[in-house]
């Protein structure tokens, strides 16, 4: 293989990218971003390599999860708070299930660019170029806002380093601060199911009560008010992508500075193309979403282009297969990965495989499919003998009406009332925690049924 530079995916075949109509105005835009800082750190991103490799071997856990879209129009410090609180809420009760740290990379400060099952959308027999995401294209159903302009690569650098900001405010500034426990479940009161979940809280606030009786200070009581909370977003627009790539003074690896973790996605992994080539020359840990149209001969392929070493926690196969779907597509792949005696972080992206339309017209998801396709890959994990290393949600703090079900029921009826994702549709606040306590459950299973064979 040829040694690797930023700009070497320009000569390879590229799909779900702009064709920008005014050259002089992406490289000016190009030009510039190259001067800016870069938003993360190589030793932030070696970190999470590290947590990442824990959680490869079942030391800890991933809670992945952000907006499917990151919009300029619906940027505000409340909503990143609202979602980065309900990601430290999920992970306190997964941490609690689990007993193993949890690992919180936010899918925040760079998830702007989308691809598109088609390049063009009707509406009223109307035929436009589709919206890409707003660091490309407006989502305005109008031929000028569809019109790729560079410029917005801009405005979302200014977004993501914001909202960086924001998030190393929250994770050390005493925000996140775990003895807010109680107040996790107020949104829960009319189920039966929810009295589960209350129960769960309660045994955590013990728990943090006796460490505080116990006099538990210093350093340990810091963990408790501090956290560690890592970017990451799809690596899709790779102009934007090679503007912030620098090259690390301590190693003379390349960092891809947008972000702590990139990934790849299920419709650019070509393992001869574009996304690939860049993915494999930076030192962060990166993603590659598996679905199931994955075959075992490009997995293998692509294991060895994007983690030629083989290092640990480098590389984190995100599976999205669909409900039902788990159990005929998993093992094949996990067979690929034991053949190759590759290292690899399995996680579950149980929602992208579920996405359905609803009677009411609306793309949504329902919670129990989400809910079935997370059991489904730990029931393969278990049967392989594998480790489940996390999850990855489309998630968000706000009380939105995107996906149907939960505990307090979203019907098809009511997802025209708060129906704002600028892509597909989010899990809300009391949607992701509910999921967080099933997975623990699950967590907990797990760990009760390992401990027995243990014993026996
Ligand atoms: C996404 O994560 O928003 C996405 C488009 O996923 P996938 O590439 O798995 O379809
Ligand atoms: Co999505």
């Amino acid at each position: 293989m040829t040694e690797w530079q930023k700009a070497n995916w320009r000569s390879k075949p590229r799909v779900q990218m702009p064709e920008y109509t005014d050259p002089e105005a992406l490289t000016a835009v190009e030009s510039q971003m190259a001067k800016y800082p870069p938003l993360v750190f190589a030793g932030e991103a070696r970190r999470l390599k590290q947590h990442l490799a824990a959680a490869g071997r079942g030391e800890a856990f991933l809670l992945q999860g952000g907006d499917c879209a990151e919009s300029f129009e619906q940027f505000s410090a409340d909503a990143i708070r609202d979602t980065f609180k309900v990601m430290l809420q999920m992970a306190m009760v997964l941490t609690y299930g689990a007993k193993v740290p949890v690992v919180k990379v936010g899918r925040m400060a760079g998830q702007f660019a989308k691809p598109r099952s088609a390049p063009t959308e009707v509406k009223d027999g109307v035929e436009l170029p589709s919206y890409r995401g707003d660091i490309i294209n407006g989502l305005a159903f109008t031929p000028e806002a569809r019109i790729p302009d560079p410029r917005n690569m801009l405005q979302a650098y200014t977004q993501a380093a914001a909202t960086l900001n924001l998030l190393r405010a929250f994770s050390t500034g005493g925000y996140a601060d775990v003895h807010k426990v109680h107040q996790w479940t107020l949104g829960f009161t009319e189920s039966e199911k929810a009295a589960r979940y209350r129960e769960m809280s309660t045994r955590i606030q013990d728990a943090l009560d006796f460490l505080t009786a116990a006099g538990v200070t210093g350093d340990q009581a810091h963990t408790l008010h501090t956290v560690e909370f890592y970017t990451s977003h799809e690596s899709l627009l790779l102009e934007y992508e090679e503007a912030l790539c620098r090259q690390d003074s301590t190693s003379g690896n390349w960092l891809a500075g947008s972000g702590h973790m990139i990934w790849i996605g299920d419709r650019t992994r070509q393992p001869d193309g574009a996304h690939v080539e860049y993915a494999r020359g930076v030192l962060n840990p990166v993603g590659l979403k598996c679905g199931p149209t994955t075959t075992a001969e490009d997995l293998k392929v692509l294991m060895q282009k994007l983690n030629p070493r083989n290092e640990e926690g480098k590389l984190t196969l995100i599976a999205r297969f669909g409900a039902g779907k788990v159990g005929e597509n998993l093992p094949r792949l996990i067979k690929a990965v034991q053949e190759e005696g590759a290292k690899v972080t399995w996680v579950c992206d149980p929602m992208h495989g579920n996405v359905i339309k609803s009677a009411t017209g609306y793309k949504t998801r329902p919670f129990d499919s989400i809910l079935r396709e997370v059991r489904e890959f730990f029931g393969v994990h278990e049967a392989e003998g594998t480790i489940p290393g996390g999850v990855h949600f489309e998630m968000t703090g706000l009380d939105v009406t995107e996906c149907t079900g939960g505990v307090r029921e979203v019907t098809d009826e009511d997802l025209s009332d708060r129906y704002h994702t600028a892509c597909d549709p989010r899990l809300n606040a009391s949607q992701s925690l509910e999921l967080a306590f099933l997975v623990a459950e699950e967590l907990v299973a797990r760990r009760a049924k390992a401990a027995e064979a243990a014993s026996a």
